[in-house]
């Protein structure tokens, strides 16, 4: 995803590409219409496209997209889960990126088993009938450590994002990876990846060589689906000439990422996507393949529930019915699932959760933003002449305050008129009016009631519009989908509770019947049009009309909240036939045969359900139960309640837990054995960062990458020594501490701190001196402008003694120490991002099974303020019923802000980063599969205390949501314990 910068674009001089290819000739299929016919990249008809969409088995369709990443949830059984809620969603597509860095501790060395296992995630995909876009760098961004690069690329001289000897060399070491799982997961292998990104905003030094590189990799592994690029904003960067795709796009985060005053939207939206469309690849359909699905927030940041308000459902109905009105027929929210930057994932920037503010939340749950987007999806899936339209000025009043763009399909007279307020960030109730031209006669609508925009809200209305055995003439609410259920058709409409609706539909004769129960509905006929007009109801108004149409029409009026709550999934039986049902949480699945619809979902409270049931079918069951149905009318609807059982959930209450605790920071003692460490001895680094002293401590060029670090310098005492100077170089958040002969001398931000003043108190002037410095890391930086920053140095830029003039002679020798084994992991299971150099990660004390018996015994929170390291360590249990969900998390308790940072290990994983004196995170994630929910659990926190001492406070486990719950089945995943740990 985007890191916000200044979008300018710059224009390099392309030189020529002399990289053979054997370059597809891409070639035209057919003439549909007088736009030019369908296009392929001559590699395969399955993915084929016209000026309009995608057309995936010669369908055209709306690509529907959101972005979820396999490792923010680390527990592949999940991967179903969320890709069954996407489907539930009405998603018909998933961007993954694919994250090098997490299968590639070390040059050469590449891990896909596991939680690593991305065959899993093209499965999950796969079975739910979900598209894959894959995105597999080699750079991806997404707020991850270096932006996705593995850390060794970090030593690398060469610039990456170049087309060089080196960086060619790395970037096809991974692809020749990762192509072997994505070239089998296309649809021409009948697997889900329909296309298939090159690099990703690459926007900023850009290089037409590399991408052709890059292309040619990816053609001659087997890679056949087109090619796509996401430009960092429409730029036009590799949409034409070297280095260019097959369909080119880009992306959007019109809201920017400060949560911190959510309701300030910016007063406009992109009017302009058409255009630059028009100009940069009007042969192709217009795609955003990032389109603002949420917000990340940094460290003490506002928190994600201001990025709710911020990114809300209000803002997917503005912005994304834009992206609709300016032509957009590829969208990919990002994200859809944020999950969790569990371990040393994110970049510094950003905490452990990367909720995102997304339509899903981190643990999983609906959010109204899901509900609004599934309204969205199911209409553009549903309505087809929208996918083929071209846009047209209408004549409305008010001008000047709303804006109205007309969409026309070019192969039927339907038309659209998207309505919203010219000011985005409007919240005036405006009364408003449109000149319609239909197949009927022109119109003013609505023609005798009111339509109105209220705030930030945006519609889309549908006219002229042939549907089931239907002829919609206009529709003032707009549409959510509609189905022949046999004896007659029924369609959805809605828009926000007490704003007048208008609905006309042709008939043949002027006898035709209205039955209602709902006073508001008022009906009217003339000239062969039937016109409604209706309040829309706190719920959903059945009108029912025979007698007039070929075939009888049932219309379901809601209101939004209502309207929130309907799903329609499809049967599984009949292309394209969905089933309709009300009340849910959660709407997974509907399989019917002859007489039963087996729905199945979640629900969190007992639940009115509303069901339409087409002729023939008379049961319903509710994840596998037969549900009690009573029949509201003889228009096929029923009702119904999905009793909510009440589950007996146990979890164990950590305040009365047994704590075992140890002091952890050996490393501060003068007489600690570091004759294992390291010995930092470089001269020289490839690392961007300027050194100002030798040897280099810069931690990767030592091979230790992430988390904690110990930098343990010695010298020969002086009375000349004064102290010392030292400059720390870390990310966003990064801390460090320093021990002069295992006395604590401070804790800082980085930056420079002098220590001075020494000689004669803290410095022997006779024998050895040992300097210990703890480094808090916070991963490295990522590489959005290509301009090598991930290459940033994680340690010392400067250590050196004051009050001495010859360094050479009075120097400092260093070792240094990170994770155990460095690039060759202790720990190949949980990988490289899992544990960092402290004593007790080092020694194995986060995992399952260690030995702690001989630890003291405490209570949490703790009741005293410990110097140095800390580790705690307990078991919990937790039991959650088969049938229920009930997503975990572990909250710190502490109003103090004191200095201090924790590690939280569950069951041997870092599932989270705290900063006690940071926040805005209290609250981490402990997704199902990491986190047994039917047994025992080994809980470890080390403490790091920036002050001299930290006193940890209260820790809780705590239920997000509880759920009766269709989840998928989660193994567990493998957690080995200390006794397979190999000793060092
Ligand atoms: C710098 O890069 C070159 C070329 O990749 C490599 O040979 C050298 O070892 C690197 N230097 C360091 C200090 O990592
Ligand atoms: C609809 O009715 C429910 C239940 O009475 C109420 O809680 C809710 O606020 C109402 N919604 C609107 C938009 O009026």
């Amino acid at each position: 995803m985007l890191f916000k910068g200044v979008l300018t674009s710059i224009s390099l001089a392309i030189a020529a590409v002399t990289t053979v290819v054997a370059v597809p000739v891409k070639k035209t299929l057919e003439v549909r219409d007088d736009e030019g016919g369908d296009q392929t990249n001559g590699l395969t008809d399955l993915v084929a496209w016209d000026t309009h969409t995608l057309k995936i088995n010669g369908e055209p369709l709306f690509l529907f997209s959101g972005e979820f990443h396999y490792y923010r949830l680390p527990s592949p059984g999940l991967w179903t889960d969320i890709m069954e809620k996407f489907k539930a969603l009405d998603y018909n597509g998933v961007s993954f990126y694919f994250f090098w860095g997490y299968h590639s501790p070390k040059k050469g060395v590449y891990d896909f088993t596991g939680i690593r296992d991305v065959q899993k995630a093209f499965d999950a995909a796969k079975n739910t009938g979900i598209h894959v876009i894959s995105r597999a760098g080699p750079y991806i961004n997404a707020e991850l450590d270096s932006g996705g690069f593995p850390s060794w690329l970090a030593q690398m001289q060469s610039p990456a994002r170049k087309y060089n000897p080196e960086n060619n060399a790395a970037s096809e070491e991974w692809l020749t990876e990762i192509d072997k799982y994505m070239v089998a997961n296309q649809i021409t292998k009948g697997g889900p990846i329909i296309l298939n990104q090159v690099d990703n905003e690459f926007s900023y030094n850009t290089d037409p060589k590399y991408m052709e590189m890059l292309k040619a990799k990816f053609l001659k592994d087997g890679m056949e689906v087109p090619t796509i690029f996401n430009d960092a904003g429409p730029n036009g960067n590799f949409a034409k000439g070297p280095g260019s795709v097959d369909i080119y796009g880009w992306d959007q985060y019109p809201a920017g990422f400060d949560c911190s005053n959510p309701l300030a939207w910016p007063n406009n939206r992109s009017t302009t996507f058409r255009d630059f469309h028009e100009r940069t690849n009007g042969d192709q359909p217009m795609a955003i393949y990032e389109f603002q699905g949420g917000a990340f927030d940094p460290w003490g940041g506002p928190g994600y529930p201001e990025c709710y308000k911020m990114v809300n459902e209000q803002y997917a109905k503005v912005y994304y019915k834009n992206n609709y009105a300016q032509g957009v027929r590829i969208q990919s929210l990002y994200m859809t699932y944020g999950g969790t930057s569990w371990g040393g994932l994110p970049k510094p920037t950003v905490y452990t959760s990367y909720d995102y503010g997304a339509a899903i939340s981190e643990p999983g749950l609906m959010t109204t933003k899901a509900y609004e987007n599934k309204l969205q999806a199911t209409f553009l899936h549903t309505v087809k002449p929208f996918l083929t339209t071209k846009h047209f000025d209408p004549e409305s009043d008010k001008r000047d305050i709303i804006l109205i763009d007309g969409l026309a399909d070019v192969n039927t007279p339907t038309k659209f008129y998207i309505a919203q307020h010219q000011l985005t960030k409007s919240e005036d109730k405006d009364e408003f009016h449109i000149n319609i031209k239909t197949t009927d006669g022109k119109f003013e609508i609505p023609r005798s009631s009111k339509l109105i925009l209220n705030g930030r809200d945006a519609k889309i209305l549908t006219t002229d519009y042939a549907f089931n055995s239907q002829h919609l003439v206009y529709s003032t609410s707009e549409i959510f989908t509609h189905q022949d259920v046999g004896s007659h058709d029924v369609i959805i409409v809605y828009a926000y509770e007490n704003e007048e609706g208008e609905f006309a539909i042709k008939v043949k004769k002027d006898k035709s019947q209205v039955e209602t129960d709902d006073d508001s509905v008022k009906s009217e006929t003339s000239d062969g049009i039937l016109q409604l007009t209706y309040k829309h109801p706190n719920g959903t108004t059945p009108v029912y009309i025979s007698g007039g149409t070929e075939k009888e029409l049932l219309i379901l009026v809601a209101g939004y909240d209502s309207a929130l709550r309907w799903w329609a999934p499809y049967t599984e039986e009949k292309k394209g036939e969905r089933a309709l049902i009300h009340g849910p949480y959660l709407v997974r699945s509907a399989k019917k045969d002859e007489s039963t619809i087996a729905f199945t979902g979640d629900i969190d409270e007992t639940t009115d359900i509303q069901v339409v049931l087409p002729d023939g079918v008379k049961f319903i069951t509710w994840n596998g139960e037969s549900v009690k149905l009573t029949k509201q009318d003889k228009h096929g609807i029923y009702t119904g309640t999905l009793e909510f059982k009440k589950p007996d959930i146990k979890f164990t209450d950590l305040t009365e837990a047994t704590w075992k605790y140890k002091a952890a920071s050996p490393e501060t003692d003068p007489e600690f054995d570091d004759s294992e460490w390291v010995t930092a001895d470089h001269l020289s680094t490839n690392s961007t960062t300027p050194y100002d002293t030798q040897p280099i401590l810069y931690a990767d060029d030592y091979g230790f990458h992430t988390g904690c670090l110990w930098f343990r310098g010695k010298f020969n005492g002086s009375s000349e020594i004064t102290g010392f100077n030292i400059t720390a170089h870390s990310g966003d958040a990064s801390a460090w501490t320093a021990y002069l002969n295992n006395e604590y001398l401070g804790g800082f931000d980085v930056g420079n701190h002098a220590f001075t003043d020494l000689n004669g108190t803290k410095i022997k002037a006779d024998g050895e001196n040992v300097i210990s410095l703890l480094l808090w890391t916070t991963g490295h930086e990522d590489d959005f402008s290509a301009d090598e920053n991930f290459k940033q140095a994680r340690g010392f830029t400067q250590a050196e003694l004051l009050g001495v003039y010859n360094q050479t002679i009075w120097s400092i020798d260093w070792k240094v120490q990170g994770n155990l084994g460095g690039e060759d992991l202790a720990d190949p299971v949980r990988g490289p991002y899992n544990e960092g150099g402290l004593y007790g990660e080092r020694n194995g004390w986060h995992l399952p099974g260690f030995p702690d018996d001989d630890w003291e015994d405490v209570n949490i929170p703790e009741s005293k303020n410990r110097t140095g390291v800390s580790w705690y360590r307990t078991t919990f249990d937790v039991n959650i019923p088969d049938g229920y969900d009930v997503p975990m998390s572990l909250r710190y308790k502490d109003d103090t802000k004191t200095r201090y940072r924790t590690l939280l290990f569950v069951n041997g994983w870092n599932m989270g980063r705290y900063g006690n004196d940071l926040g805005p995170q209290t609250q981490y994630y402990l997704p199902k599969g990491i986190l047994n929910t039917q047994g025992k659990n080994t809980l470890a926190i080390g403490v790091v205390a920036i002050d001299e001492a930290a006193q940890l406070g209260e820790v809780v486990l705590e239920p997000y949501k509880v759920l009766q719950a269709a989840l998928p089945e989660v193994e567990l995943v493998d957690s080995p314990g200390y006794d397979t740990r190999q000793q060092s």
